[in-house]
């Protein structure tokens, strides 16, 4: 395993973290209980793995219950990431990112991980129906009380999520460290923008679905789309894609994989840990040996030419104002080319910006 930091902060964690939305039995995402949550949380310790990710609301409390169990003895040894936000019954006020559903919240996920603090508290998404300043004052206050180490955002816009540091900055509360987004190769589009804003606020990016629900390990076919006993046949695709580039990816993950004597699971991941301003890539699993599978990515060292075929497999194209920026900022700038001259290698990244992409 290697280890990275957490954004910009002193805390170091696997590069690759334990995905906990299979556990528990509400949402058919693999309904494991707890001798399986048990057998996964170890098998991920043992294999040098110190950072899993939750939710409240991830089988309404039950997958929190499953880690806290399983992580007996053992709390001290992990970076425990939990999330608010979305709604935990029909009570409408035990929905959203208003205060009073923060503190109930994590008052009841403390209780359910049977720890006295969270190492990552993260926001599971935009509220447009609560004052931001709401939010971030009482996310802050939880800093300050000691229940939460950090805090994080996830599944914002870029506007969304600048607006939020700015405000952090200028009232002087604790900011966001981490973005959880999702991010695979038949889900490209963090690249547009978020990405670049990411890496120049130094937020660390935590990958979810870098499998794409599993799609990406090979095991669907135009022939069989949706095997039973798997998540596409229990709940179906959990991310928007086109299939049919989807398929032309997985070709060329078999031909990656078949390069390195690997799987193609652990080369669609080695391609994620390998993109910028990446913390972590949060994995899940049904089974133990699909987590061994993954786990291979950590060692797994792609070539110039893997990526190559894969980026290009998987080209998401270049949308505007992106493609005007690079353009004037960077490809025509007489100082860019000075200052970059490395960038310019074999006509430069941008060569085809022009040629009506
Ligand atoms: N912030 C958010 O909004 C958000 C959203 C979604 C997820 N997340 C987090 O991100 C984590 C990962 O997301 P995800 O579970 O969708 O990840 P994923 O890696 O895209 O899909 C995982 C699923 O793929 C299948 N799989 C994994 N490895 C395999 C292998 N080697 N061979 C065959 N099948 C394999 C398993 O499902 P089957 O065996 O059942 O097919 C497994 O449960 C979640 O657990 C959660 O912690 C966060």
């Amino acid at each position: 395993m290697h280890y990275r930091k957490l954004g910009n902060t002193g805390l170091i964690v696997s590069e690759l973290a334990l995905g906990t939305m299979q556990f528990g039995g509400k949402m058919n995402m693999g309904n494991l209980g707890q001798q399986d949550t048990t057998r996964m949380v170890k098998a991920a310790l043992d294999r040098g793995i110190n950072f899993i990710d939750t939710a409240d609301v991830y089988s309404l409390g039950e997958s929190e219950t499953l880690v806290g169990n399983a992580l007996k003895g053992l709390r001290q040894e992990i970076v425990l990431a939990t999330k608010v936000r979305l709604p935990m019954s029909g009570n409408f006020n035990h929905s959203g990112a208003t205060r009073v559903n923060i503190l109930r919240e994590v008052e009841d996920s403390l209780k359910r991980l049977q720890t006295d603090y969270i190492d990552l508290y993260q926001v599971h998404g935009w509220d447009s129906n609560t004052p931001l300043e709401e939010t971030l004052r009482t996310l802050d206050d939880l800093v300050r009380q000691g229940k939460v180490r950090y805090i994080g955002l996830s599944n914002l816009m870029s506007w969304q999520a600048a607006t939020a540091l700015m405000l952090q900055e200028r009232l002087g509360l604790e900011k966001y460290v981490t973005a959880q987004m999702y991010y695979s190769l038949v889900g490209r589009s963090l690249e547009y923008e978020f990405q670049s804003f990411a890496a120049y606020h130094h937020l660390g990016i935590l990958v979810w679905s870098p499998l794409a629900g599993g799609f990406l390990t090979g095991k669907y076919s135009r022939a069989n789309p949706s095997p039973a006993g798997t998540r596409f046949g229990e709940a179906g695709a959990f991310v928007p894609f086109d299939r049919e580039m989807g398929y032309r990816v997985v070709e060329v993950l078999k031909q990656v994989a078949a390069r390195h004597g690997t799987n193609p699971a652990a080369v669609a991941l080695a391609w994620v840990l390998g993109r910028p301003a990446v913390s972590s890539v949060i994995i899940a699993a049904r089974k133990v040996e699909q987590l061994e599978q993954n786990i291979g990515a950590a060692d797994l060292r792609l070539s110039d030419d893997d990526v190559r075929l894969l980026d290009a497999a998987s080209d998401p194209g270049i949308p505007y104002p992106k493609w005007m920026v690079l353009q004037l900022d960077t490809a025509e700038d007489p100082r860019s080319k000075i200052l970059y001259p490395e960038r310019y290698a074999d006509g430069g990244p941008w060569k085809d910006l022009r040629g009506g992409r």
